[in-house]
């Protein structure tokens, strides 16, 4: 098991560039099931839920090349099956469902279980597949899908999942007839998606919008993708600047898709300047309280709630975090505490009361984004902080350590004793 060792109290200064998004890359990948043939892949990032969708897809029957460029090519699938050795390890394995159903007729997929921040059904997915006309049973722990060739089918999520827009929408693809995704999730992750399946000869329209409409056809073909940014790692490098009173210039980002967060930052007088594909952070030297409620997109995003409530610990007054996407996301608020913020949480809200000094300790962090909170709370802390369960933040950040070093922090990852 591995840690981070923080000096903090350092202002972040120079350039960081963004690897590619996480969370686009996993149904990217997962969506070359749907054709033979060779599918490149570029930028993706190097992070360990990559590697498990890399094992997954040989599993199924690809073979894959090595490096940051990708060559997929699954001209035969030996097993159509998520086991459930790599969905407990990754949730988004949940994302070959669709995929597999819809090209050989069956899938056997491992119910994922617990989840750190939330229960997380598939609930909309199955009832989605079933309504396509999937014979789905649920027995031992595996969700077992059959269906001779999937129906088109109006369809509307009770709320805008993600992954769950992103599994019907492929599954879509090659089903008979059109589909309609009412209640859509609008993510710039579906959207991107949505680019390489149109590559692929998908037909849809109404992507990044609640609408979107899946006219269904024989076969698709397999193309050349390039991985958008990641916004929710730009977003925890600007965070860590206004943090740490830095300056700070994140190159190779999408502004667009950080509209809610860069609100969010000028709120707490942060200067922005956005130039093309970059964005300069100025942070403030006092940093003002604000209020924000996670939203789908285009609201203020989940995945940066813990990393903002960081933030917003050391600002001058009270502010409220209020989370609606997941039921347990405030699972940093403690090892907060510990380092002397003062927060209380009640339900899904927690009341912060800034102005207080941070002081380093030992932390644990608990999930991926949480583990990020713990970073910039470290960084701007007093003294020395050590940061536990690494291996969380290694899921969805490239070289962190590396990256935070060149932004002039104090930070180490070595082995915990
Ligand atoms: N939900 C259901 N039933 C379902 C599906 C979802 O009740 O069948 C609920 C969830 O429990 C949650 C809400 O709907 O309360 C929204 O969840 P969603 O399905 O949108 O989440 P997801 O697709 O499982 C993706 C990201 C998450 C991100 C969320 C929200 C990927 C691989 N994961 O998860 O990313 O937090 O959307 O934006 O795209 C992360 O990167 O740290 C991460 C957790």
């Amino acid at each position: 098991m591995e840690k981070f060792i923080i000096e903090g109290g350092v202002r972040l200064g120079g350039e960081v560039t963004v690897s590619g998004a996480k969370n686009a890359a996993l149904p990217i990948l997962a969506s070359t099931i749907l054709a033979p043939g060779r599918h490149t892949i570029e930028n993706l990032p190097m992070v360990s839920d990559i590697k498990v969708m890399r094992t997954l897809l040989p599993y199924i029957g690809a073979h894959i090349s090595n490096g940051r460029a990708l060559v997929v090519e699954i001209d035969e699938i030996k097993r159509p099956e998520a086991p459930y050795e790599l969905v407990k390890t990754m949730r988004a394995s949940s994302l070959v469902l669709g995929p597999l159903l819809a090209r050989c007729g069956y899938a056997k997929v491992a119910l994922p279980g617990g989840c750190t921040i939330g229960a997380r059904p598939l609930n909309m997915h199955i009832n989605a597949l079933r309504a396509m006309g999937a014979e789905i049973t649920l027995e031992h722990g595996y969700i077992e899908a059959r269906a001779k060739r999937l129906e088109g089918q109006e369809i509307l999520f009770d709320n805008p999942t993600v992954t769950g827009t992103e599994n019907i929408m492929m599954a879509a693809t090659l089903a008979n007839g059109t589909t309609i995704i009412r209640n859509a999730a609008r993510e710039p992750e579906v959207v991107d998606l949505t680019l390489y399946l149109k590559k692929m000869g998908a037909k849809i329209k109404g992507e990044g919008t609640d609408t979107i409409v899946i006219e269904g056809t024989e076969r698709l073909s397999p193309s050349t993708h390039r991985i958008i940014p990641d916004r929710i790692e730009a977003g925890t490098f600007l965070i860590a600047a206004a943090a740490t009173h830095g300056t700070v210039t994140v190159k190779g980002c999408i502004p667009e898709h950080l509209d809610a967060l860069l609100l969010k930052l000028k709120e707490i007088g942060a200067a922005i300047e956005i130039m093309g594909d970059v964005i300069h952070i100025n942070g403030p030297s006092k940093i003002k309280p604000t209020n924000i409620t996670t939203l789908p997109y285009p609201g203020f995003p989940t995945d940066l709630q813990a990393q903002f409530m960081a933030l917003l610990t050391m600002a001058e007054g009270t502010s409220i975090v209020t989370e609606t996407i997941f039921e347990n996301r405030f699972q940093h608020v403690p090892e907060l505490v510990r380092m002397g913020a003062d927060i209380t949480v009640e339900g899904m809200t927690a009341v912060v009361k800034g102005a207080k000094k941070l002081v380093g300790t030992e932390v644990t962090a608990t999930d991926l984004r949480a583990s990020a909170s713990l970073i910039i709370a470290a960084l701007a802390a007093e003294g020395t902080t050590e940061v536990s369960g690494v291996y969380h933040i290694d899921r969805g950040y490239e070289k962190i350590e590396d990256k935070f070093s060149a932004l002039g922090a104090n930070i180490k990852r070595c082995m915990e004793e």
